[in-house]
């Protein structure tokens, strides 16, 4: 299928995980995709993977409005922002969070897409069309200890969705929300004891897949979805349709 053809979409954090399966999807429906992160090798190993249609742009999204300009200004014009990058903090309680921890994760999940949109959006606006996906989390709609400052920054990534849609779409710019629930990434493995914990409380029993998640950015950033704006779509098997339910369940 070629449903993002003759557009240029920029995903941040496609080093890995769920942006380098967004990254992958995009470029099968036809888009020149931009991956982009700090690991230069594995950036590098994801666009020859990809092929012709991928370049691979390092950027650290955490440094700040000067970094995050000049990443915007290499990546020219870009017609599908993902902002997908995420700083993942998980497992600790709020008493135990170090500042600096709380710094890093605001800058690279608030801050961060705050500023890339900021860069980025003012040509898609002038051009009168374009589309933003936010990688939001489940954790932003629901509680779960170890977890407040990670869920507060997504909430907020949340709230930007429903801002930016109120704010772009009269000039045909859509915004949404993805919330994954747990999904099958590199970083899962050594916490699969506890994933399958969760799973056990999942309607459909089992982890998302990143190509789940990027068939849900696909739907998205495509035409297909030209009447969608600010909208919050869980991948998530069903986890927060049943989530005190499963959560007695588990308990
Ligand atoms: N996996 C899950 O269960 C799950 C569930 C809900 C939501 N999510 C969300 O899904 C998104 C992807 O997560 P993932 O699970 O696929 O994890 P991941 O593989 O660790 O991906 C995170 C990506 O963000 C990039 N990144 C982090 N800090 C960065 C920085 N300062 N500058 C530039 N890039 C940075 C990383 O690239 P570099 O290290 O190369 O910089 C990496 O490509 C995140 O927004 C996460 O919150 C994941």
């Amino acid at each position: 299928m070629s449903r993002l053809a003759r557009r240029t979409a920029l995903i941040t954090g496609s080093t890995s995980g769920i942006g380098r399966a967004i990254a992958e999807r995009f470029a099968a429906e036809g888009a020149d995709v931009i991956v982009s992160g700090r690991r230069a090798d594995l950036g590098a190993e994801v666009a020859a993977a990809i092929g012709g249609r991928a370049r691979f742009l390092p950027v650290d999204l955490a440094a700040g409005r000067e970094a995050i300009e000049e990443f915007a200004a290499r990546a020219g014009d870009v017609d599908i922002l993902v902002n997908n990058a995420a700083y993942l903090v998980g497992g600790r309680s709020t008493a135990d969070t170090p500042e600096d921890v709380v710094d890093a994760a605001l800058a690279t999940n608030v801050k961060a897409p705050y500023l890339l949109t900021a860069a980025l959006a003012p040509k898609m606006l002038a051009r009168g069309s374009g589309a933003i996906v936010n990688i939001g989390s489940i954790n932003a709609l629901t509680g779960m200890p170890g977890s407040a400052l990670y869920s507060a920054s997504k909430a907020a990534l949340h709230a930007l969705t429903a801002a930016w849609a109120a704010e772009f779409g009269p000039h045909g710019v859509r915004v949404n929300t993805i919330a994954p629930g747990p999904t099958d990434v590199e970083w899962s493995t050594p916490i699969r004891p506890y994933l399958e914990r969760i799973v056990a409380t999942v309607p459909s029993r089992r982890l998302s897949s990143p190509a789940e998640i990027a068939s849900a950015a696909v739907f998205l950033a495509s035409d297909e979805a030209a009447h969608i704006h600010g909208a919050t779509l869980a991948v998530d098997g069903g986890l927060t349709a049943v989530t005190a339910h499963g959560a007695a369940r588990a308990a």
